[in-house]
């Protein structure tokens, strides 16, 4: 099939690339001539495990790029809106994007056409959309629009599109759900995974995927439920692990104890310093205010968003309770992306504290695999300097902060660290080290929801020096 993706974007890039994967013809759009122009050069805008491979595979190929939505949506049967929807200040999502694509899409239909919403938007937006299209002149039973969700994460995009828990099509008309269905065909009857060249799939994955069809209406209200609801599981933990600070238990086994029922799953049950990146904090508020607008007030959602803000002010005073005063400190800092395997740090916790605590008075020396580049644009070169290893960060700094769960982290040579370290605190807001391993090392180790390792011996030395005040 011919499709057209509209907004090459996190959910534009990876699923027009994977519809090329998939076998159709795709034509992405964007408007910025920047990167179109790197695009064209077929040069991969993010840090997203296995794109690299199927631009190779597919540019110039199958897949190609251009900045004139009308051509792309005249020579596709389908055209997928894939741009942005920010969040305003009153929480509430921006669609003025949407909009003005249901525009420019309804002033280059011609035969039939379906129209996807891809972006996640709150409920009636397909009606909108569908409504503006008509108001724009694109005649009547000439195109229908559906929702078809994405449910892709950031590092692990293109194994998520292409062996999806589910693929959810949100519309009202047959005609629309079997080009749908035919889009989705080699995942849903799994000819896909027979195939020899198929991206492998994660663990024990072998598809086929399985579809749900809804209403457009239900489609766009399961997309915001399923990300409020994740967030919701994060903001769980997290009041757990304090309340286990509070009384000397461990998160850790209280997670593995409540996971193990499978009502309740283990994923998404990680405590830490909270959710960021750039769908939960945004879609939360968004499915906030969808709630308002219909009339339900959602409580339950600020009590989310008020426990993930909360989360990065108690780590905070972890940091202060460790080293007593701030002002002055030299903090090392592992991690800078809003989680691991990616090199985004939109709504990136580890900036909000890094932020924070320059602001009382600390300098900061950060090492991350992937976002390094991209935090040196928001963060002030004069007091953050950059590391070229993990190590490096730990070398005169007064404690190590761990703010992103980059798996590497968990493999690094304690005893080498310890060594590097001019006092031996970790502060971790990931959970990344077992508190035994940390207290063999000698750390003075502080976690989220597990009791805090102070060594004796560690103890009393730093006491003598006039640190670790707060123990
Ligand atoms: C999310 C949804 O998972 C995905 O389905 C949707 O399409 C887009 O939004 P993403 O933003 O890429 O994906 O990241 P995700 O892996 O969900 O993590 C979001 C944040 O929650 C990160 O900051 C992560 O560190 C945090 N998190 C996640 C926890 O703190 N604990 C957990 O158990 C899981």
């Amino acid at each position: 099939m011919r499709l057209a993706v509209v907004g090459s974007g996190y959910v534009g890039l990876v699923a027009g690339a994977c519809f090329a994967e998939l076998g159709h013809d795709v034509v992405l759009v964007d408007n910025d001539p920047d990167k179109l122009a790197a695009l064209q050069q077929g040069e991969v805008p993010i840090h997203e495990e296995f794109l690299p491979e199927l631009f190779h595979r597919h540019h110039g190929k199958r897949l190609s790029f251009t900045d004139n939505t009308v051509d792309a949506v005249r020579a596709s049967q389908a055209v997928f809106i894939a741009v942005g929807t920010p969040p305003m200040h009153s929480g509430e999502a921006d669609l003025s994007y949407v909009e003005s694509v249901a525009r420019d899409i309804a002033g280059a239909i011609g035969d039939y056409k379906i129209v996807v919403d891809k972006s996640t938007v709150p409920v009636y937006t397909s009606e909108w959309v569908r409504k503006i299209m008509l108001l724009n002149g694109a005649p009547h039973g000439c195109f229908d629009v559906a929702s078809n969700p994405e449910f892709l994460r950031e590092g692990t995009a293109v194994t998520d599109f292409l062996y999806p828990d589910r693929i959810v099509i949100g519309a009202d008309s047959e005609r629309c759900i079997d080009l749908l269905r035919e889009m989705y065909k080699p995942l849903i009857d799994g000819s896909y995974y027979d195939c020899p060249t198929a991206i492998p799939g994660p663990n024990g994955c072998k598809g086929p995927a399985p579809i749900i069809v809804t209403s457009a209406r239900s489609a766009e209200l399961i997309k915001h439920a399923s990300n409020a609801f994740l967030a919701m599981k994060i903001s769980f933990i997290n009041a757990v692990a304090n309340i286990c600070e509070a009384v000397g238990a461990d998160v850790e086994q209280v997670r593995e104890g409540m996971g193990t029922d499978a009502r309740i799953g283990r994923r998404f049950l990680y405590p830490g310093i909270g959710y960021g990146g750039s769908c939960f904090p945004k879609d939360v508020s968004a499915f906030h205010s969808v709630a308002r607008e219909c009339g339900y007030e959602f409580g339950l959602l600020d009590e989310v968003m008020r426990i993930n803000d909360d989360q990065r002010q108690r780590f905070i005073r972890k940091v202060r309770t460790a080293l007593w005063t701030l002002k002055g400190k030299h903090l090392g800092v592992l991690g800078l992306a809003f989680k691991d395997g990616t090199d985004d740090i939109r709504e990136s916790p580890a900036i909000a504290i890094i932020q924070s605590l320059l602001a009382e008075g600390c300098r900061v020396t950060a090492y991350d695999p992937a976002a390094m580049d991209r935090a040196a644009e928001v963060l002030p070169s004069s007091t953050v300097k950059f590391a070229q290893s993990p190590y490096d960060v730990a070398k005169q700094t007064d404690a190590v902060l761990i703010l992103t769960e980059w798996q590497e982290f968990k493999h690094l040579d304690l005893a080498r660290m310890r060594e590097s370290l001019r006092y031996p605190i970790v502060i971790d807001g990931r959970n990344l080290f077992r508190p035994e391993d940390m207290e063999k090392h000698g750390f003075i180790y502080l976690s989220i929801g597990r009791p805090d390792i102070v060594p004796q011996e560690e103890l009393v030395k730093f006491r003598r020096a006039g640190q670790l005040l707060g123990k």
